[in-house]
């Protein structure tokens, strides 16, 4: 780690991501090996199709946690739209498609992730509701459970689709992002870029946590 770098991101953070990550993927995974014959290798992988569906169910309850933190932790962040100044950074779509002079200036999360977020939040919750019925389908109205299963895969659509845009800009699209959620410590100079507002902020509330600062100021006697 090198002297100066900024702590974006708690263990609590990191782990709740990381658990809501892995848990939404294998979910992803298992889910088209139920859905269609040419992800059948999937099932294989794991035993056969009776395993594939043990699978998928226990990994939703480990998401249904993940989902719960989630939203409690993130919510006020990056579930609420801040007006005007959200909507022009959408009609500046954030300066990433087309050539823009000044780009507003972002707090903790842009309306990009804050879309992201709640993607994951409401077609998250949907997703539960949507497979706890299917999990138990003798005590719910035929009709009903027959709803489930498009609105299920709609749920599916827009979470997988939403996270190839999320892996892209987390990681190669926006250099010096994905430590944010590795180690936790990111440089000055992405904060100033991706989110100079809420870097301000920290340094206005006192709340910035510098690597080696610390130390330094009890070594000087501070
Ligand atoms: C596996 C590859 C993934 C990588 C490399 C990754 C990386 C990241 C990074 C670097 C951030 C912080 C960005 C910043 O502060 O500017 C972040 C935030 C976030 N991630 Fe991921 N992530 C991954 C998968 C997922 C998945 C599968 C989900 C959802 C189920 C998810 C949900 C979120 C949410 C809700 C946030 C906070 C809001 C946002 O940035 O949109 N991530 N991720």
């Amino acid at each position: 780690m090198k002297k100066g770098m900024i702590q974006a991101t708690d263990a609590f953070e990191r782990i709740t991501h990381w658990l809501l990550a892995i848990s939404c993927l294998v979910l992803c995974i298992t889910g088209l090996g139920m859905m269609f014959h040419s992800f059948n290798f999937v099932g294989t992988m794991m035993g056969g199709l009776k395993s594939l569906k043990y699978v998928h169910n226990f990994t939703a309850l480990i998401f249904i946690v993940a989902l719960y933190m989630a939203v409690r932790m993130w919510w006020k962040e990056a579930g609420v739209f801040v007006l005007p100044e959200d909507l022009d950074w959408i009609k500046a779509a954030g300066g990433y498609l087309w050539h823009v002079d000044k780009v507003p200036e972002v707090g903790k999360y842009n309306p990009g992730q804050k879309a992201f977020f709640l993607v994951v939040a409401l077609c998250g919750s949907l997703m539960v509701v949507t497979g706890l019925i299917m999990w138990a389908p003798l005590i719910f109205p035929v009709w009903l459970v027959r709803w489930m299963y498009p609105l299920h895969a709609l749920g599916f659509v827009a979470i997988f689709s939403f996270f190839f845009v999320h892996l892209y800009l987390g990681t190669i699209g926006s250099p010096g992002s994905a430590p944010a959620m590795f180690s936790g410590w990111v440089t000055r100079a992405w904060l100033l870029k991706q989110h100079p507002k809420w870097l301000k902020e920290m340094e206005e509330h006192g709340t910035l946590v510098v690597y080696g600062e610390e130390k330094e100021s009890i070594e000087h006697g501070h």
